[in-house]
């Protein structure tokens, strides 16, 4: 028997990399290899790269000159990128970085074990294709091995709406629902495997309309039919747009037993002005009146937001609106980034804000995020929480899990085993996570 070929995958940016590197390891164990947490070990290193933000491509670049010496060292490595800057780069990639011999995108990695075979046969090998096959379904049938009880599952790629900043409508392109059977059955494999959470995963998964028995479902009829599945005991969704949040999914939020509280809901900014420029269709306004009626139907619902400070054009008072925003939602978890340019996008042309005076405002939308989101942490403090346990804590009798409402929870004199889900009551709140003892 030869000796498994090991595996080493970097994944950078969103979740969706999460899932796409998780499918990318195991579509790759058909041609013997495991994974390994070294790049030093590896037989082939993988970098699963986003273009989302602030210079990704260089990066990419420049953690490729920090792993040739590997090759040069061990001319059998075989080095890969995969992910969004493959697809926006393609071929320029190796003709910068020579040591590299595959480049995959978003669309084509169950393309990937044809290409490791022409790799491992001294060629180069180049696919950024958007194929007409599903790579989903060419993924499927892999090894069943048992996985960890939170998984996350995409039902939906791609994105029509073209925010004026952003390149997910050129990476990812079109958007795209997978049918629902499919999304079921997969979700039944995870449950089989072990997982009891399931993240649904979208760059517009709100928008989800997937073809299913009797007519398409929305995202919220998709999840009434998760619902259903034995052994699956929690449902998540990310990321959603403002404008596809229809009532049916708000009336899930009340309803529906297995969804949690917590939704993940980017703004961008908190300026109309702004936010026309950014073609985001919708206002400050109806984005607040939508939150409120989000809360009427689940009250304890623990909001996120996306903001980007220093978009072109945006002035201290466009600032200060997004502020009054977030002052006014109250932020479970916020994420905020410096506007960065992206070539290609319609926002990329605008006359750009001064790079100091956003940095002063990603520091003040950031100094008022921290605070709010502390504000939430210590409001938790006293109260009854169901935990998912994921992993043993670092301390002796101690586990960590995730709330309801996605805070990390250290149980301290817990019993429970990894899978299970324990009511506790918070203890303390810490600065990125809660402590809570078993009730
Ligand atoms: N500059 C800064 N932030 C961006 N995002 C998307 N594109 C850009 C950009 N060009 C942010 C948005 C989005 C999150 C995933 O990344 O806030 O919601
Ligand atoms: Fe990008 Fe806007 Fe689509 Fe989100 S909705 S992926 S920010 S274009």
């Amino acid at each position: 028997m030869t000796a498994p070929k090991k595996l080493f995958i970097k994944t950078y940016g969103c979740q969706m990399n999460v899932y796409d590197s998780e499918r990318m390891a195991e579509s790759l164990t058909g041609q013997g290899y495991v994974a390994t947490d070294t790049a030093e070990d590896a037989d082939m290193i993988l970098l699963n790269t986003c273009h989302i933000r602030e210079k990704a491509a260089e990066k990419v670049y420049s953690e490729l000159g920090r792993l040739k010496p590997l090759k040069t060292a061990k001319p059998d490595l075989k080095i890969g990128v995969a992910g969004c800057v493959a697809q926006a780069e393609g071929a320029e990639i190796m003709r910068r970085q020579p040591a590299v011999d595959l480049v995959v995108g978003p669309q084509s990695y169950h393309r990937l074990p044809q290409m490791e075979a022409r790799v491992r046969d001294g060629q180069k090998a180049l696919d950024t294709d958007f194929p007409e096959e599903d790579k989903f379904e060419h993924l499927q049938g892999r090894p069943k091995a048992r996985r960890a009880p939170a998984a996350f599952l995409t039902v939906q790629e791609g994105c029509d709406k073209f925010c004026a900043f952003c390149v997910v409508p050129y990476t990812r392109g079109a958007e795209v629902s997978r049918p629902v059977e499919r999304v079921l059955g997969e979700a039944r494999d995870l449950v089989e495997r072990g997982v009891r959470e399931i993240t649904l995963l979208g760059q517009n998964v709100n928008a989800y309309h997937g073809a299913g028995p009797g007519g398409d479902y929305s995202l919220a009829r998709l999840i009434w039919a998760l619902n259903e599945i034995d052994g699956l005991e929690r449902i998540r969704f990310t990321t959603s747009h403002p404008n596809d949040m229809d009532d049916d999914l708000i009336a899930a939020h009340r309803d529906c037993p297995k969804l949690m509280p917590y939704l993940h809901l980017p703004v961008q900014s908190g300026s109309d002005r702004i936010l026309k420029r950014m073609n985001r269709s919708h206002t400050a306004e109806s984005y607040l009146r939508l939150v409120e009626c989000i809360r009427a139907a689940r009250p304890d619902l623990v909001l996120s937001g996306d903001f980007i400070v220093g978009f072109p054009e945006e002035t201290e008072a466009d600032f200060q609106a997004t502020l009054d925003l977030i002052e006014a939602v109250g932020y479970g978890y916020a994420y905020s980034f410096k506007y960065s340019t992206r070539p290609g996008t319609p926002a990329a042309e605008r006359p750009q804000v001064d790079a100091a005076e956003a940095d002063e405002r990603l520091q003040r939308i950031q100094a008022l995020i921290t605070r709010q989101q502390r504000s939430v942490q210590d409001g938790m403090v006293g109260r009854e929480v169901s935990v998912l346990v994921e992993k043993p804590g670092r301390h002796e009798g101690q586990m960590v899990g995730k709330s309801e409402y996605l805070h990390a929870v250290h149980l301290d004199g817990s019993n429970a085993a990894v899978g299970d889900i324990v009511s506790a009551r918070i203890t303390a709140a810490k600065a990125n996570s809660l402590a809570g003892a078993p009730v």
